[in-house]
């Protein structure tokens, strides 16, 4: 086998469908001799024909398909009918401000567990310490986060989304954006996203572009994301199996 830098696949590591510590995360050249522990579960997503074969043969089985969006700068619509919640506050911070951190854990916990998907394996829990690791991590390497928070008068979190800015990189990555289930269906969403996304691109310049992607499965987030001028650019399918 030959070995080189350039990843073609990589193999998550989970346990009880957790990922594992990144640094377990295996980059792959040739796919079947590397050592997975027994018993291990993995996943792993692609789009390439050979490695599909490849995770069949390991028993993994197809389990969601994941689209891949890209938002140009000078693409963003110049109104997307998006509109100003009513009643609520809305706020943007450079991070998760500490007072809130326990609040957004919560908050995102509740979406993430509620994004429609096909399988239903994958149980999120975040909590005010993971949080508040990822925004130490994410200082100290020099990512920025622009967090867009919607609350009620009495500083109720009910709506968050989250845009990441690694070092060096002139591409924003749009994460999670969730509105707590009352909430819902009242275009705070896209009035969220859009709003933190305008405010994105004026404060980081240098940003061209913002990419994010999601489950086939919902429907609702990739009608926002067309409406505020996302272009799709590809499909991959995720694949999840156990190590007998
Ligand atoms: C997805 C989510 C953020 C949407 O929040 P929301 O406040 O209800 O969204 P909005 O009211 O702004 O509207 C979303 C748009 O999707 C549309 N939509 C909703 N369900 C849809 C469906 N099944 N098919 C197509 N479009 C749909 C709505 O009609 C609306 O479009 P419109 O403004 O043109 O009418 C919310 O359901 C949520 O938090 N889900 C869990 C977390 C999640 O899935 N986040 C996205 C992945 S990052």
């Amino acid at each position: 086998m030959s070995v080189t830098d350039e990843p073609v696949w990589q193999i998550e590591l989970f346990h009880q469908w957790q990922a594992v510590d990144p640094s377990v995360v295996k980059n792959i050249q040739n796919g079947l001799d590397i050592l997975l522990p027994a018993g291990a579960s993995f996943a792993c997503t692609t789009n390439d024909r050979l490695v599909e074969n490849i995770l069949v043969e390991l028993g993994a089985s197809r389990v969601n398909t994941l689209n891949y969006f890209r938002l140009e700068k000078q693409d963003v619509p110049a109104l997307t009918g998006a509109y100003p919640p009513n009643g609520l506050v809305f706020e943007i911070h450079d991070y998760v401000p500490e007072v809130y951190y326990k609040a957004f854990a919560d908050l995102m916990t509740v979406c993430m567990n509620d994004i429609v998907r096909e399988d239903p394996w994958e149980l999120f829990k975040e909590s005010e310490e993971g949080l508040a690791g990822k925004i130490s991590q994410f200082k100290a390497s020099g990512t920025y986060m622009l967090v867009g928070m919607l609350l009620t008068p009495s500083t109720e979190l009910v709506g968050l989304s989250i845009i990441l800015v690694h070092q060096g990189d002139t591409i924003a990555t749009q994460l999670l954006t969730g509105i707590a289930p009352p909430y819902r269906g009242k275009g705070w969403a896209t009035f969220l996203k859009d709003s933190l996304t305008r405010e994105a691109l004026y404060r980081y310049d240098w940003v061209d572009a913002l990419e994010t992607n999601c489950y086939e499965a919902n429907k609702a987030i990739i009608h926002l994301n067309l409406e505020m001028g996302y272009q799709w650019r590809e499909t991959k399918f995720q694949y999840m199996g156990r190590l007998g």
